[in-house]
């Protein structure tokens, strides 16, 4: 494993040691920095929001250590993303929201070379899920 995804793994085991309250509060801060959000995200779809964190955690990890199962993976749920109305800007959105949150879950273990971490692997998902998405588009 590298030395990039042994660090993002065992930041890991610290953020998501209360994983329900680690949920909250990535919807919590995402729906307040952007409302319309929230629409995307019904009510009767809470389910979906644990989902979705969980997966783009083990992806997050999986990318890191070269996995070669997530380019198929993300290549698919950005498909479904595009027809989901979720937009280029949105990643950016989450990502911003996730990196806060994981500052906020770590405490003092969190640090600048962290941040860097996380935001380059999430920023990797995203490119290709987006990607993924504007050949939809175009097809
Ligand atoms: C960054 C990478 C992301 C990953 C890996 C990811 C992954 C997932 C997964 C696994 C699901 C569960 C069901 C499914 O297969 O469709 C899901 C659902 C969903 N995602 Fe994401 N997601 C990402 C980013 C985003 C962003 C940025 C938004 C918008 C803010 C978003 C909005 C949604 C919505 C609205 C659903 C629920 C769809 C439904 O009701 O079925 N996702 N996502």
């Amino acid at each position: 494993m590298s030395e990039i995804a042994e660090r993002l793994e065992r930041n890991l085991e610290t953020i998501a040691r209360d994983e329900p309250a680690l949920i909250r509060r990535v919807y919590e801060d995402l729906f307040s920095h952007h409302p319309s959000i929230a629409e995307l995200f019904t009510t009767h779809r809470t389910a979906v929001r644990a989902e979705m964190l969980r997966e783009i955690l083990v992806i997050a990890l999986a990318q890191a250590e070269g996995a070669s199962w997530v380019e198929e993976n993300l290549a698919s749920l950005g498909y479904k993303h595009h027809v989901n109305e979720v937009t280029h800007e949105m990643y950016g959105w989450f990502t911003d929201c996730l990196i806060r949150i994981f500052a906020e879950f770590s405490g003092s273990e969190w640090c600048a070379e962290l941040e860097a971490d996380w935001r380059a692997v999430l920023e990797q998902l995203s490119d290709q899920m987006r990607r993924a998405g504007e050949d939809a588009g175009e097809a």
